[in-house]
């Protein structure tokens, strides 16, 4: 285990799908964006099954091209049953063995580096699903690709919480439409191979997922906060600070993720988040200023040049599909996981940005 994950949350993750996991046994997982915040989680549960409940293994196949990977993901682990492969998912990717599921989280999945990179963000969620479906209907596989919350855009107040049949407020231009537009093609490229080809497909949509394990120059809202704390810092509020989030702790996240994976009914997407609270950022900082362990100050600022304009007003997901179709039930409360995850940033994060 590394210093990138929290080991009891590695378990609580593992323990909590101990029923449906089973499944994995004996089976073969390819993982795209294997060294990424999320990815690292899919390699340290896998591993954690294996050692716990697996008898016949779990075999991992982990791909990454380490783009936006950072020093975490660049430290390659060993580990009994997986096979890490530096490969960049808008190559076709051979292999000769079984696969049986695909996960396809490789992306450009902060507003910071999507920015720095629109090609490549619109590539990997177009070019990089399609080879993916291609392999998945070679392979007989089921593939889950990761779309993003992002793919409805500004919502409309009236669709706040948003159901998956929401159908978004989106531009086609502006500084995000890389990261949302082709989260949509990616969408409509698993709703094809579904439809026409029969492939097991299925879409998550994540809602600001957050844990131990977030690059400190990420750039997101909660490790960009963590950071300025370790650095004694005033937290940076961008914009008026009314705009609201919602939070979902890894560890929920992951169970949501993997029972998508799992159980997910052949072509549909799902939210996987925490609807409660829908949180204002200024509310969000006085959270952190209770959670963290010494004195949090803060300013409201002009949203820097970095950062992508036109970010949605509110964000905040209806999980009623998952809770239905998969028995999903988010468990750690924003006071608990941003405990969790500060007193791990404080030990880890340099305040260096
Ligand atoms: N973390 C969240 O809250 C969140 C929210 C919404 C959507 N998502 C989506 O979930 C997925 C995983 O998110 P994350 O937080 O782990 O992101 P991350 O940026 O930490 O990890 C993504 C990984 O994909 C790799 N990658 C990018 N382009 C690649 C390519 N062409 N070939 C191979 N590897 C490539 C990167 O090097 C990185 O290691 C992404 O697709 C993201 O868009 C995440």
């Amino acid at each position: 285990m590394t210093e990138f994950v929290l080991s009891s949350d590695v378990r609580e993750i593992a323990a909590r799908l101990q029923g449906p996991a089973r499944d994995f046994a004996g089976k073969t997982v390819l993982l795209t964006g294997g060294r990424g915040f999320l990815g690292r989680y899919f390699m340290e549960v896998f591993a954690e099954m294996n050692r716990t409940y697996l008898d016949d293994p779990v075999r991992l196949v982990a791909l990454d091209n380490l783009i936006t990977a950072g020093k975490e993901g660049a430290q390659i682990p060993e580990m009994d049953n997986v096979t890490f492969v530096n490969h960049n998912v808008i190559e076709p990717f051979a292999w000769d063995g079984p696969v049986d599921y695909i996960i396809h989280a490789a992306g450009i999945a902060s507003p910071y580096y999507y920015r720095a990179y629109p090609l490549e963000t619109l590539q990997v969620a177009i070019t990089g699903t399609r080879l993916m479906l291609h392999l998945a209907d070679e392979k007989d596989a089921r593939l889950t690709f990761f779309s993003s919350s992002e793919i409805y855009g500004d919502p409309d107040p009236k669709h706040v919480p948003t159901a998956e049949s929401y159908r978004g407020h989106v531009s086609c231009q502006g500084p995000r439409a890389c990261y949302d537009e082709s989260k949509r093609v990616g969408e409509t490229l698993c709703y094809i191979f579904h439809n026409n080809h029969g492939t097991h497909t299925n879409t998550i949509r994540p809602f600001n997922v957050f844990g131990p394990g977030m690059q400190e120059t990420d750039y997101r809202v909660l490790p960009n906060f963590a950071s300025r704390i370790k650095a004694g810092l005033p937290l940076n509020v961008y914009g008026t600070g009314d705009q609201t989030r919602t939070f979902c702790y890894i560890t929920d996240a992951m169970v949501g993720f993997l029972l998508v994976v799992l159980k997910g009914v052949p072509g549909e997407a799902y939210n996987i988040g925490n609807p409660k609270p829908e949180i204002s950022m200024v509310d969000l900082v006085r959270r952190i200023e209770k959670a963290a362990s010494g004195p949090v100050t803060h300013n409201i600022v002009e949203y820097p040049d970095s950062y992508p304009a036109d970010e949605p007003n509110r964000r905040c997901p209806d999980i009623r599909k998952a809770r239905l179709q998969l028995g999903y039930d988010p468990a750690v409360d924003l006071d608990e996981g941003l405990k969790r995850f500060l007193d791990w940033a404080d030990g880890v994060y340099t305040g260096e940005q």
